[in-house]
C-alpha cells in the first residue's frame, strides 16, 4: 500500500457537498486513540453544505471552492492542499468529479464512499436504482479514486438486505448507518491496522 503512518497521524482533508454525517463520523473516528488519520481540512464547492459547520465545532480548517472553472479551483485546492500538509483524501459526499490531473498528483491517496455494492451502479440516484431492479441486497463501498467515476480499487463493502417495502428514503438512512462504520474501518484496513 502506498500509505503508511508513522509516529505523527496522517493529514487527511475531507471533501464533502451536503450534511457530512460521513465527515462527522471520519472526525470523530480520527480522535480515536487507533486512527491512523488526523482530520485537518475540510474542502466543500459548496457554501451552503451543512458539514461545514462541524469545522466550527471541531476546530478544524475549511476550505470553500466553487468548482465552476473546475481547472482554477483544482489548482487553488492543490496549493491549499500542499499548505497544509495534507497526505490523504477522504472524499464523503462531494459531488463534483475530479479531474484526471488532480487525481494523478494524490493518486493512492484519495478515497470514496458510494452507497451502493459497486461495481454495481455506479454514479447518481443508486438507491432509486436499485430498487427499480428489484434487488434483494444493496449496500456501500469504499473504494480507492482512480479517473473512471466510481471505478477505483474496492476496499471494503457492507450488504444490507432490501425489505418489502423499502423506499429510497428508508433504505438511504440504513446505507448511511453503515457508511459510517464502514469507512473508518476501511481506512484501518489501507494502513494494514
Ligand atoms: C452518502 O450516502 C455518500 O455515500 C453519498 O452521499 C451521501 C453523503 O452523505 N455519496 P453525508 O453528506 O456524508 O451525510
Amino acid at each position: 500500500m502506498v500509505l503508511s503512518t508513522g509516529y505523527n497521524r496522517v493529514r487527511t482533508a475531507v471533501f464533502i457537498s451536503g450534511t457530512g454525517s460521513n465527515l462527522k463520523s471520519l472526525i470523530k473516528f480520527s480522535k480515536s486513540k487507533k486512527s491512523p488519520i488526523s482530520v485537518d481540512l475540510i474542502v466543500s464547492n459548496n457554501s451552503k453544505a451543512i458539514g461545514l459547520n462541524y469545522s466550527k465545532k471541531f476546530k478544524i480548517k475549511k476550505k470553500v471552492l466553487n468548482f465552476k472553472n473546475k481547472k482554477l479551483s483544482e489548482n487553488n485546492l492543490i496549493l491549499i492542499l500542499k499548505k497544509n500538509k495534507i497526505e490523504m483524501i477522504c472524499l464523503a459526499g462531494f459531488m463534483k468529479i475530479l479531474s484526471k490531473n488532480f487525481i494523478k498528483k494524490f493518486k493512492g491517496k484519495i478515497l470514496n464512499i458510494h452507497p451502493s455494492l459497486l461495481p454495481k451502479y455506479k454514479g447518481l440516484n443508486t438507491h432509486m436504482r436499485v430498487l427499480k431492479n428489484k434487488e434483494k441486497y444493496s449496500g456501500c463501498t469504499v473504494h480507492f479514486v482512480n479517473s473512471r467515476l466510481d471505478s477505483g480499487k474496492i476496499i471494503l463493502q457492507k450488504k444490507v438486505k432490501i425489505l418489502k417495502n423499502e423506499t429510497k428514503v428508508s433504505l438511504a438512512k440504513k446505507i448511511l448507518v453503515q457508511e459510517h462504520k464502514l469507512y473508518s474501518k476501511a481506512i484501518m484496513k489501507v494502513f494494514n491496522l
